[in-house]
């Protein structure tokens, strides 16, 4: 039995490896087969799961639009829209964001003390408080057992690169498709997939590619992680 919800991984990068420029700017350099892409993927989800700084960036999320897209959902039981999680250790996030006039659910993940800034609030439907482990920020085990029996079964992870290094340190994605884009931002302060301290070597994630394909100047890679 399964004690935690499938994790997919989305993500676009640049040739030399890098998920914006060195302003942090919200990454808008993939085609719009990238976007058909994401919005795909994120139609399969129960809840998607991005880091504060993300939303920082954009200030929005990606929602289902596509009648086709809709129409699946509804044939799999599934409502319109996927939830939306934050997942936030500081609660410091500006009510006054486009992303919080969008019609999406939103739930904020969160530690007790950035729960407190959104208590008696309407703009979370639900906010879950996950304790602190001493290295990993959010315990992951625990926050991900809470969203599967709350009933999410499949997240789509989109980013950012805090995010994916913390719940990759706990083995906790198990498929990533990466978007590779033809151009080049360069900069050594330019985040990349996964931020962090980083994995030695001998640590590293391996990966087992399941699948390729390339439309236009783009190459849509779909890996397995495997597990250590
Ligand atoms: N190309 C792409 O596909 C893509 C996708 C997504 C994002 N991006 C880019 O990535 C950049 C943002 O990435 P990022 O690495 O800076 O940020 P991120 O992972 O989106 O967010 C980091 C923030 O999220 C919270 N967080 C993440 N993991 C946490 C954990 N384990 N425990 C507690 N809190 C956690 C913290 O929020 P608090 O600070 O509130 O505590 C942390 O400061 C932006 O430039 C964006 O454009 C690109």
């Amino acid at each position: 039995m399964n004690h935690r919800p499938h994790t997919t991984a989305i993500l676009a990068m640049t040739a030399d490896g890098k998920i914006s420029d060195y302003q942090n700017s919200p990454a808008r350099f993939g085609s719009a087969n990238d976007r058909a892409h994401l919005e795909q993927q994120v139609s399969l989800a129960d809840g998607i799961l991005f880091g504060a700084g993300t939303l920082r960036a954009y200030g929005t999320t990606m929602s289902v639009s596509q009648p086709e897209l809709l129409h699946q959902r509804s044939e799999r039981s599934q409502p319109p829209q996927p939830i939306q999680i934050v997942v936030s250790a500081s609660g410091n996030l500006d009510p006054q964001w486009h992303f919080f006039q969008q019609s999406v659910p939103r739930w904020l993940l969160t530690l007790p003390q950035g729960a407190e800034l959104w208590q008696n609030r309407a703009e979370f439907e639900r906010i879950l408080v996950v304790g602190k482990l001493e290295a990993d920020g959010i315990d992951w085990r625990s926050a991900l057992v809470q969203l599967q029996r709350l009933g999410l079964n499949k997240l789509a992870i989109l980013g950012g690169g805090e995010l994916m290094s913390s719940l990759l340190a706990v083995n906790s994605i198990d498929e990533l498709w990466l978007t590779i884009c033809p151009v080049i931002f360069g900069g050594e302060a330019a985040p990349t997939p996964v931020g962090g301290m980083g994995f030695l070597q001998s640590h590293g994630k391996k990966l087992e590619l399941l699948e390729v394909k390339q439309l236009d100047g783009e190459l849509f890679l779909h890996y397995r992680v495997q597990r250590n």
